[in-house]
């Protein structure tokens, strides 16, 4: 059995994204895995489309039961999402596990015991980490062999990456065992001149830690999380699945990962710093040549796939607030908030494009709502918006701050 852990402290750069594709990917290469949810937001099974308020028993369970007299192993909690592929469910309750085992003896080891149980059942075992270092964390580097750090190829991710580093060595020193360590450049956008530079960077100074091959920036592993479904079966001949394709024939065939020491953590941190010292020059140039922010550069407005992307989310216009979201194989996509009394029969969206897209605007007044939607009867968060709150039922609304 070998166990990866997806980790960075910073949110958004894709760790969840990963974690879900790959796990598609070695299953359906024939690999018995499991996908372990660490992070209490529970973004897997919604990425997977499993109903949250399903859920009965999670990860936490299994944690919190080496303390307890009844014992909760991994097979009450799987659910089975494919041929060879197990999601062990987050839940909210995780986010009270630190307190809860505060001063508890062995408890950033919950995991490595409940896993060792395990042992014969999966080839592999990826665990999707929370934005944060902490017992959730800490208890998935323990019970991991690899580390997989996923960052984006933009300027400002370079900045976290020596930070994530640092304190993956101490994690590492703390636990007392060599964790290989490998980075995955990740919503690589090959048409952006910042994204290339930093890409040849890093791999220039880093080669031996970071995966041959990126994944790119592509709309449809966008698409195939809010549609609940992961890449290998929304669309099995995207650019995203060839991606992870080659990211697991990297892994599988054991292309060696790094065993991070502390005179490597210091130069990686300071050629880190050399770097970002020349992103800032890239941009400053850039800035002289076309007098505009480098952020344009990094985002060209004309391509088919950013226009579709800038479409998503909410957006106030004059009073006015747009909610668009894409679900292309829906029948009806609802929206239901504190603005209709959470009735979503009121507020249908209409289907705005053949691509999937659905939009509605709302004249809403200055306050802060909660909201979700309801696509063919499901209640879930907004996909494209990540500002949310946990509802009574331990689910997530999202929320939106109308000025
Ligand atoms: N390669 C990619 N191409 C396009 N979109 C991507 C890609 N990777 C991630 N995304 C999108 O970026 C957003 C953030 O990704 P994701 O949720 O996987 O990040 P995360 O690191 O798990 O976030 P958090 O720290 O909140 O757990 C999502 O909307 C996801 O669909
Ligand atoms: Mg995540």
């Amino acid at each position: 059995m070998r166990t990866i852990a997806v980790i960075n402290q910073k949110g958004g750069c894709g760790k969840t994204t990963v974690s879900i594709n790959l796990s598609a990917t070695l299953a359906s290469k024939g690999f018995r895995t499991l996908l372990i949810d660490m992070d209490p937001q529970g973004h897997c099974a919604v990425g997977l489309a499993v109903p949250e308020e399903q859920i009965e028993k999670s990860i936490y369970d299994v944690l919190i039961s080496n303390y307890s007299d009844s014992k909760t192993e991994f097979n009450h909690i799987v659910w089975q999402i494919s041929q060879n592929y197990d999601l062990a469910p987050a839940s909210i309750e995780l986010a009270a596990l630190e307190p809860q085992l505060a001063g508890q003896e062995n408890r950033e080891a919950c995991l490595q015991k409940a896993l060792a149980e395990c042992e014969d059942k999966y080839e592999y075992v990826i665990i999707d980490c929370p934005p944060s270092v902490g017992i959730l964390t800490f208890n998935a580097l323990r019970a991991s062999d690899e580390v997989i750090i996923p960052v984006e190829t933009g300027y400002f991710a370079l900045h976290g990456l020596g930070r994530e580093l640092e304190t993956l060595d101490v994690l590492k020193q703390q636990c007392d065992q060599d964790i290989k360590i490998r980075i995955l450049a990740n919503m690589y956008d090959v048409r952006t001149k910042l994204a290339r530079e930093v890409f040849n960077e890093l791999k220039m100074n880093f080669n031996a830690f970071m995966f041959d091959s990126p994944i790119n920036f592509n709309t449809k592993l966008k698409e195939a999380a809010s549609f609940g479904q992961p890449i290998t079966e929304y669309d099995p001949v995207s650019k995203g699945m060839k991606d992870f394709m080659a990211l697991v024939d990297e892994i599988t065939e054991n292309r060696s990962a790094q065993t991070i020491v502390k005179q490597q953590v210091e130069s990686v941190t300071a050629q880190l710093d050399r770097i970002s010292k020349s992103a800032d020059d890239l941009i400053a140039e850039s800035n002289k040549m076309i007098g505009q922010p480098a952020t344009i550069l990094q985002k060209p407005e004309n391509s088919i796939e950013e226009k579709i992307d800038n479409f998503y989310g909410i957006r106030q216009k004059q009073g006015r607030v747009e909610f668009a979201v894409l679900y292309p194989k829906a029948q009806t996509v609802q929206l239901a908030g504190d603005f209709n009394n959470w009735k979503p029969e009121n507020t249908p969206l209409l289907k705005s494009d053949p691509n999937g897209r659905w939009n509605i605007e709302l004249e809403l007044d200055g306050g802060v709502y909660h909201y979700r939607y309801v696509v063919d009867g499901r209640w879930q968060q907004d996909p494209y918006n990540n500002n949310v709150e946990t509802n009574p039922y331990g689910e997530l609304n999202s929320v939106l701050e109308v000025s």
